[in-house]
């Protein structure tokens, strides 16, 4: 694919101007009241939003295709030619919205994720947008943190193969495709570990860390193809990331041969002046070019100093051109050049279709986490009368959850419609939000169905919280259904683990519902009425309480562990120190059993064969996630207590065994040494097949 477009790309920088080349590296926000002069003067390389002048003139749905191709005839005008490209944060979806990324990884169903992402490259490409902002890979280990939402949870191995499935479904085999669009992974890198689950602030990672935790999913990504990434603005170590040449070149280029572009995220690079390694802008625009980044989102350093930067000669040329070259290859593999324009039609027949309404249910539903079920009270079979309170009986526009810019409300089924929709012909629901009226209604029920959690707001950038608790006036409404002495299910809604230790306890039963987008009505009435069991399973830990944070399953041991006999060991006075619930949990509408765990060597020559047996010991069938981890019980650094290496969905019936098997293969094994190397190191391994990431059957077995 390079050759194709390398001699075309030579030939177009030859005729370039600098100020030609500096335009391809500046990235306007299009929402602004832009000057399209300088679209016409080839001083865009790309524009994000771009509603631009027409938005409201009358066009069709949305921002409308017609805006893009507005502000392309403009840049077709100029003495070059070279088309824009448009992007979008179409983080979970474009109007059909799907599931948070963080409900979508607990289906751990990389076949669905992929399909999820076509779908949106579809719908965002029929209106304009040729690259989304997309998808978010950081691995979250803090809840705290608003972005947590957006990726795919705690653990890399789970996150790298979303990762790749996600870039795959936006580009395709082809991004040129008019239904394909350029993927960004993003925020490379670290950017969850901020202090304090703060965005904006620094974060500290040791490099094997870094390099076994936070760059996998990127390297995935590069590996499946990606378009582009944005460096993210944490001050990861001491240096920004957007000035960090060993990362942005080093690692990304000269390590993985990554051949797309780098864009800055929102004015970081600028920001790196506010950091204090740039004294101004122009020392800003420098050090962030020379580090990597090719495209400066929004801050105009790179448009109003690089020229006068290259003539004093503090900026090389060259690099520049390196640069241009990386951002018009893209667009050249984007097909831009040859099809720089958009098909409005496309828009009236590709969005919001009943297939990818189907998907988005099934999204839904595989999405969903069932923590507690005492008494098996659900599915709610048997109840003539069913009251639902809460904050979201009405929910529409609620369930989006965050980074959800063209989902419309309109589109959404209101969850009351939705569970009336779904229940029983003999069941008679009642649907009272109000906490005082559902007091006095809930002695004419027999059981309450609370709808509760957090509102998209309280997610995604700049949503930080202090308190996992859940929002003000909702315990307390919790606490009066209980005392009513009716059976009580709770239905939470949020973008993060929430600390409902207390909830739980005091409930019958919790379905963890993220927040699970424009079908999430229908797909909870589908769960909680049994026509889907519950399969979701935790891709992040849920702590107790927030003085917990930071807890992850994938810890290194103490020296004095948990169960330590020693009277000193690693705990809390005043909390039980296991978590709410462990990375891999779920519960669905059946049990199953596992048994005679087997391995093809207790050596590892290239590869061992790990088996079990897993029997639905229940009345009807489920889907489990059967899960392969292992532990590495003594290395030159200290190794996780616990890795996810494997898992598998498997559907069985009532009374049904499957034999589940993995291969442990040596690469699997291989982690960063101290001395920065690679590698796998003889030893004893434990390995678990297991439903969760705090039991299971465990084996052994030695390199
Ligand atoms: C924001 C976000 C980034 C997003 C970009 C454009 O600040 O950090 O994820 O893609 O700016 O909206």
């Amino acid at each position: 694919m390079t050759n194709l477009t390398e001699p075309y790309i030579d030939a177009l920088l030859g005729q370039m101007t600098l100020n030609e080349k500096i335009g391809q590296l500046n990235q306007y926000n299009g929402s602004d009241r832009l000057d399209t002069d300088l679209i016409r003067q080839g001083k865009a390389g790309s524009l994000l939003n771009a509603d631009g002048p027409l938005t409201g003139q009358g066009q069709s749905d949305s921002g409308s295709a017609e805006q893009r191709n507005y502000y392309q005839r403009i840049a077709l005008e100029s003495r070059l030619k070279i088309p824009l490209i448009f992007g979008r944060d179409v983080i979970h979806g474009y109007r059909t919205v799907f599931p948070i990324p963080l409900g979508q990884a607990a289906a751990f169903n990389p076949g669905l994720t992929e399909q999820a992402a076509a779908v949106a490259a579809k719908e965002a490409s029929a209106d304009g947008f040729k690259w989304a902002f997309s998808p978010m890979i950081d691995i979250a280990r803090d809840p705290r943190w608003g972005r947590v939402a957006e990726g795919s949870g705690e653990d890399p191995y789970l996150a790298s193969i979303l990762a790749a499935s996600a870039v795959r479904g936006m580009q395709g085999d082809d991004m040129a495709q008019p239904d394909r669009i350029v993927a960004c992974a993003k925020h490379f890198v670290g950017y969850g570990a901020a202090e304090g689950g703060r965005d904006y602030e620094g974060g500290e990672i040791s490099e094997p860390t870094l390099r076994d935790i936070y760059l996998p999913p990127y390297e995935s990504a590069v590996k499946a193809g990606v378009g582009t990434i944005m460096s993210a603005f944490i001050d990861l170590n001491g240096t920004p990331v957007t000035a960090e040449r060993r990362l942005l070149t080093g690692v990304l280029r000269g390590e993985w041969g990554f051949e797309g572009f780098v864009v800055s995220d929102w004015a970081s690079v600028a920001e790196l002046v506010q950091h204090g390694v740039a004294e101004d802008r122009a020392r800003a625009a420098a050090l962030a070019l020379h580090a990597g980044v090719d495209m400066d989102m929004v801050s105009k350093a790179y448009l109003e100093t690089l020229a006068a930067s290259v003539r004093t000669g503090s900026v090389p040329v060259e690099e520049i051109d390196e640069a241009v070259r990386r951002i018009l290859r893209i667009k050249q593999r984007a097909g831009l050049f040859d099809r720089p324009f958009t098909d409005p039609t496309r828009y009236t027949t590709e969005v919001l279709t009943p297939e990818s309404r189907q998907i988005a249910r099934q999204f839904a539903r595989e999405s969903m986490v069932l923590l507690k079920n005492r008494n098996d009270i659900l599915p709610l079979h048997g109840f003539r009368r069913i009251m639902v309170t809460g904050n979201y009986v009405h929910a529409r526009g609620e369930m989006f959850g965050t980074w959800s810019p063209d989902g419309r409300a309109e589109n959404v089924t209101p969850l009351d419609q939705a569970l009336k929709e779904a229940a029983p012909k003999d069941t008679e629901l009642w649907f009272v939000p109000e906490t005082d009226a559902a007091m006095k209604a809930a002695q004419r029920v027999d059981a309450v169905v609370i709808v509760l959690g957090e509102h998209p707001s309280r997610s995604g950038e700049n949503a930080n919280v202090s308190s996992l608790l859940l929002p003000p006036g909702q315990a307390e409404l919790v606490d009066a259904m209980v005392n009513t002495g009716k059976p009580v299910v709770l239905v939470v809604f949020a973008g993060r683990p929430l600390a409902i230790m207390h909830q739980v306890s005091q409930v019958d039963a919790v379905l963890y519902a993220w927040h699970p987008g424009i079908e999430g009505g229908p797909a909870l009435g589908d769960i909680l009425f049994g026509a889907y069991s519950p399969s979701g399973r935790l891709p992040i830990t849920f702590p107790r309480a927030t003085g917990q944070v930071p807890i992850y399953y994938n810890h290194k041991n103490p020296g004095r562990p948990i169960n330590s006999e020693q009277g000193f060991h690693s705990r809390y006075i005043d909390l039980q120190s296991s978590p709410l619930f462990p990375f891999g949990f779920g519960l669905g509408y059946t049990t199953f059993r596992y048994a005679n765990l087997t391995l093809s060597s207790q050596a590892l020559r290239g590869k061992v064969e790990v088996c079990a047996e897993v029997t639905n010991t229940g009345g009807r069938a489920g889907k489990e996630l059967v899960q392969l981890y292992v532990r590495d019980l003594v290395g030159s650094l200290t190794r996780p207590v616990r890795e996810l290496k494997g898992f598998q969905q498997v559907e069985i019936q009532p009374g049904e065994t499957r034999r589940v098997s993995f291969i442990i293969n040596e690469e699997m094994l291989a982690f960063t040494r101290g001395d920065g190397t690679k590698g796998i190191e003889p030893g004893c391994f434990h390995v678990w097949i297991a439903p969760d990431s705090s039991s299971g059957l465990r084996g052994e077995f030695e390199i």
